[in-house]
Order: structure tokens, then C-alpha cells, then sequence
């Protein structure tokens, strides 16, 4: 929906040729080179999976399919033809008989940069947002949207995040402590012993789990006992797709779970909040990125969003800017320059949304995560960020100017 979204936005600008392409799921065998890359006529785009897309895609290139497809076409445009011709504005029109074109991944790349493409990097975590796209884009030299392979690569690992930032405490820019354990570790031992020993060194009453890998909230739990550990513990052994509401001592939404399972997962403390969660988005070139206003989330069903408020229209409550009852002016600006520290930091480029709790008096901020390929559909807070800018950049402005940066950029 992401890159649907850019590639409609982008159409409307005449000196560009944009080409929407689908990187096909891995199928575990294959090296990244490797992985299929569909680049995509109008018609298959309009669906609202990539699942669909890529059926569609399979389904369009299979011989007898694509003969009968491709003969009822040219039924209909003859039959159309013959009764439209009749009339004096008929002045004609075509129906292409455009076909997907399926290339490896390195044979993608490949034709990037002859035809001296620019990438708008719009696939949410995996390779997409782990370095891995970037670095093969890189080495090509064809130029891409977000940041680089380094800065990608810690992005996408929590513990990473943490840790490269951990020395800007003094200025306002704090980070969670974690401790990370492995699914089979927590399967073997004693809940009793797991929750004393965690609770113990990351000194908290209550603590939040989650995998130490991307995944849009799944799996994010608040753990207020050892009973509730021990029903997520048993949720991991059993494979379980969700955990329903109110499994746990406090009450909660449905929890949707990784599927399989993660191997490594995050304990945090839990951070108790005013029912409200700050996301930043910062946009600029390396070292110099500048942020934008920030949202507050309110979060509606217990204390973690779920996957619809992050990601549907409707469902989700973000305010853009945050109304000066919640935060002062002062603080937001503070909070402003905290972000930009963050992003130049963690040597962000193109753009990036940054997560994180903002103590509204000190302007100080507890850093979540950072998201290098964030949601970029109209009812992500990119979208209202960018509107909310003085004065406003409207979404195909906004795409234009993500593009142009990384256009601009060398490698
Ligand atoms: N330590 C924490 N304490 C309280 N809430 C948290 C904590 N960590 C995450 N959350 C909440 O859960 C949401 C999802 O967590 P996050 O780490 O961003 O996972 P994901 O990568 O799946 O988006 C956050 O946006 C925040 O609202
Ligand atoms: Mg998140």
C-alpha cells in the first residue's frame, strides 16, 4: 500500500518515468541476489496485498492464461470498435496488452542503473530495510530513498539502535535497557527464575516483550507477573497466531503473533505513559536532517497500538502537532532537536520516523525505534507530518522532494 501510494503520487509529474516493481516473498532457498523482483503494467498494481499482486503476476505470464487473456481482449476491443466506430468522436483508443516482467534481483539492480534509475525504496522491513536492498543498490551505484546500508542495518536491530545512541543520555536523548533472550532459553527454564532475573537487572515492576525483529507490533506484550510471562512463554510453544484480549493480568486488545515464532526476544521495562506515544519524523541529507512536527498516538485499546491504529485510516488517534495543552512549545522544540541529534547520530538520510516517549516538561526523549522505510500511506503520520510543515507539502510535493534528495545524493 506503501509504494502504491508514492507510485500514484509520482505519476503526477511529466519528467518522470516511474515503474512500480514487487519483491516477491524469499522462498528460504535462494541468496538475496537472488529473490525476484516483478516490475509491474497498471492493472496488476491495483490490489490491496502484495499476495495479490503476485498471483496476479503468476498468473498473467502462465502460457494458456495469458492466450485466453489476451484473446478476450482483442474480442472485446474488436466488438467495441465495431459499435464506437459508428459515432463521428470516436477517434479511437488502445488497450495495451502489457504483460509483468519477472528478473532476479541482481539482474534488477542491473537494469536500474543502465537505464539510470533512482529507487523509491518503499518495502517495510526484510531486505528492504535492513541494509541489504541499499547495499546492492550501493554498489551499483544506483541511487535509492532512506538511508544507507549502515545506518539501515542498526535501524533495523533494536539492540543496535540502543546502543549507538546510548551515549547522548546527557542531552536529553535517553534509550530503554534491554536484555535479550532466546526462544528456546525462555521454553527451558523456569518462568519463576526468567521473570526474577529479568525483573531484577532491568530494575522494573512490570516489562514489555517483543521479537528483536521488525514486525509492525506483532508481539508486543506488557508483562505485569510472572503468570503473565508464563502464558507468552506457552503462546511461543505453541506456535500460537494471536494471543486473544484480556489473556494477560491487564487488559488488552488482540495481540497478533509473529508467524513462526522469533528466535530472539526483547525485554524492556514497560514505560508508563499519559496514553500517549510520539512519533518524529525526520527528513534531510546526511548530517544535516531537520524534523519535522511531531504526532502524539493516543492509544485507545490498553497500552500497546494495535496493528489497524498504526496502519488503517480511522481507527488510529494521532494529533499533528501535539495541541499546546500537552506539550509546551518549548518542550516540542527541544523535543525537535532531540530528534534531529537522533538522526544525525544514527547518520539518517532521506527520511526516517522516529519513535519515542517525550517527557512533556524536559522535552527530553525516550527513544522506541527507528523506522529507515516507515508507512507511507495516506493515513500514516508522514503524510500528516508533511502537511503540517509551514507551508504545507502535499503528498505528491512531499515524494517528489524524498526522491529528488536521493537523486541528489552521491555514492
Ligand atoms: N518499553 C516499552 N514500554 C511501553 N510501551 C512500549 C515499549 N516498547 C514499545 N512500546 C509500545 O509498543 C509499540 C510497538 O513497539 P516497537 O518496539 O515499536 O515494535 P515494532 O517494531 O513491532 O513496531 C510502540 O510504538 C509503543 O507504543
Ligand atoms: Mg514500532
Amino acid at each position: 500500500m506503501s509504494g502504491t501510494n508514492v507510485w500514484l503520487n509520482l505519476q503526477a509529474f511529466d519528467d518522470l518515468d516511474v515503474t512500480p516493481c514487487l519483491l516477491a516473498p524469499s522462498d528460504d532457498h535462494s541468496d538475496d541476489s537472488s529473490r525476484v523482483v516483478w516490475s509491474l503494467p497498471y492493472s496488476l498494481v491495483l490490489r490491496h496485498t502484495t499476495e495479490e499482486v503476485l498471483d496476479a503476476c503468476i498468473e498473467a505470464i502462465e502460457p494458456v492464461q495469458a492466450a485466453m487473456t489476451s484473446h478476450l481482449r482483442n474480442q472485446v476491443m474488436n466488438d467495441l470498435m465495431e459499435s464506437l466506430k459508428k459515432h463521428s468522436w470516436f477517434t479511437g483508443f488502445d488497450i495495451a496488452d502489457e504483460l509483468p516482467v519477472r528478473y532476479s534481483l541482481e539482474k534488477w539492480v542491473e537494469l536500474a542503473k543502465e537505464v539510470q534509475a533512482t529507487v523509491f525504496i518503499a518495502v517495510h522491513g526484510g531486505i528492504g530495510e535492513d541494509g541489504t536492498l541499499q547495499s546492492l543498490l550501493e554498489s551499483e551505484g544506483v541511487p535509492h530513498t532512506g538511508p544507507g546500508e549502515a545506518a539501515s542495518k542498526t535501524c533495523m536491530d533494536k539492540v543496535a539502535t540502543s546502543l549507538a545512541l546510548s551515549h547522548l543520555a546527557d542531552l536529553g536523548v535517553l534509550t530503554i535497557n534491554k536484555d535479550v533472550r532466546r526462544k528456546e532459553d525462555l521454553l527451558n527454564v523456569p518462568a519463576l527464575e526468567i521473570w526474577d532475573e529479568l525483573t531484577s537487572k532491568l530494575q522494573c515492576e512490570t516489562l514489555c516483550v517483543k521479537p528483536a525483529r521488525d514486525g509492525c507490533s506483532t508481539g508486543v506484550a506488557r508483562l505485569c507477573c510472572v503468570e503473565d510471562l508464563a502464558v507468552y512463554i506457552k503462546a511461543l510453544k505453541d506456535c500460537l497466531l494471536r494471543i486473544p484480549p484480556d489473556s494477560f493480568s491487564k487488559s488488552h486488545g488482540m495481540i497478533e503473533m509473529p508467524s513462526p515464532p522469533p528466535e530472539l526476544l526483547i525485554f524492556e521495562p514497560f514505560i508508563e505513559t499519559d496514553e500517549i506515544v510520539v512519533a518524529s519524523k525526520s527528513v534531510g541529507t546526511l548530517g544535516s536532517m531537520r524534523s519535522l512536527s511531531p504526532s502524539v498516538t493516543v492509544k485507545e485499546t490498553g497500552d500497546i497500538l494495535s496493528l489497524e491504529e498504526k496502519f488503517q485510516g480511522g481507527t488510529g488517534i494521532n494529533l499533528t502537532p501535539p495541541p499546546a495543552s500537552i506539550v509546551s512549545n518549548e518542550a516540542l522544540e527541544r523535543c525537535k532537536q532531540r530528534i534531529e541529534l537522533i538522526a544525525n547520530t544514527l547518520r539518517l538520510e532521506g527520511f526516517s520516523r522516529i519513535d519515542a516517549f517525550l517527557n512533556v516538561d524536559s522535552g527530553e526523549v525516550l527513544i522506541i525505534e527507528v523506522n529507515t522505510v516507515p508507512g507511507m500511506t495516506p493515513s500514516t503520520v508522514l503524510i500528516h507530518q508533511a502537511l503540517a510543515e509551514q507551508p504545507p507539502m502535499y503528498p505528491h510535493k512531499f515524494f517528489r522532494t524524498l526522491l529528488d534528495l536521493a537523486s541528489e545524493r552521491i555514492i
